[in-house]
């Protein structure tokens, strides 16, 4: 195999919560007046943390906020967020998904999560893979939120290999950023597969059988 692992992004890439991120976003958005919070506001969200997520939000908002009003908008959008997690089954685990990480896992590959966010080992729960990787490694767990390498060199770590025998797997610039920053070589989903400097450009999850072949 020409990788030792794979280290994989949650949201967007193993589970679909990118959509419940936007949808949740754009209710807070409402709820402070701003009515033009797009898709495309929502890819510059990608991967990046819930903080920084919101000020993507606040550039498009009149008046401002304390950090303490920031801290309760953004708690505000995360119980929005959880309330759709928490509908969230083994169903909502894609098949392709599933099935290509069986196989890798089959071919000897090891697997971990790098996340920024702060819910990914109740979203592992809700998906059933709480005990299936070999490292998960969250937004709890960094100081630095992507494109800072971090979450990515620490998965590596943990897993004990060095970071040119592991695949970063992301949907995001920033995420594909902080892959190429710690000396990964970067598989891109969706706006991922469009950013610059991106290793592996993936139409599809089940692609990556090809690639770690
Ligand atoms: C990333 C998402 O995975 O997690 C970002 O791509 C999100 O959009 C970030 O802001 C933090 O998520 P959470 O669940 O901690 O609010
Ligand atoms: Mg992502």
């Amino acid at each position: 195999m020409k990788f030792k692992a794979i280290i994989f992004d949650l949201d967007g890439v193993i589970c679909a919560t990118d959509e419940y991120h936007y949808r949740a976003w754009k209710q807070l958005a409402a709820f402070i007046g701003v009515s033009d919070f797009t898709r495309a506001d929502s890819d510059l969200q990608r991967g990046i943390s819930r903080m920084d997520s919101l000020e993507v939000i606040l550039r498009k908002c009149k008046r401002t906020f304390s950090d303490e009003e920031k801290f309760a908008l953004a708690e505000q959008k995360n119980q929005i967020y959880r309330s759709m997690l928490a509908t969230m089954s083994e169903r909502d685990l894609s098949k392709s998904v599933s099935s290509t990480l069986c196989v890798l896992r089959g071919r000897g590959a090891k697997l971990a999560i790098g996340s920024s966010s702060k819910n990914a080992k109740y979203i592992l729960e809700r998906l059933g893979l709480g005990a299936f990787f070999d490292a998960v490694v969250d937004g709890n767990m960094i100081s630095r939120g992507k494109p800072d390498p971090e979450v990515f060199l620490k998965a590596a770590e943990l897993l004990g290999l060095p970071p040119r025998e592991c695949l970063v797997v992301e949907d995001a610039a920033a995420g594909i950023r902080a892959a190429l920053a710690g000396g990964f070589q970067a598989a891109g989903l969706g706006e991922g597969a469009k950013c610059e400097g991106t290793t592996y450009r993936l139409s599809s999850f089940a692609d990556l059988l090809a690639i770690v072949n």
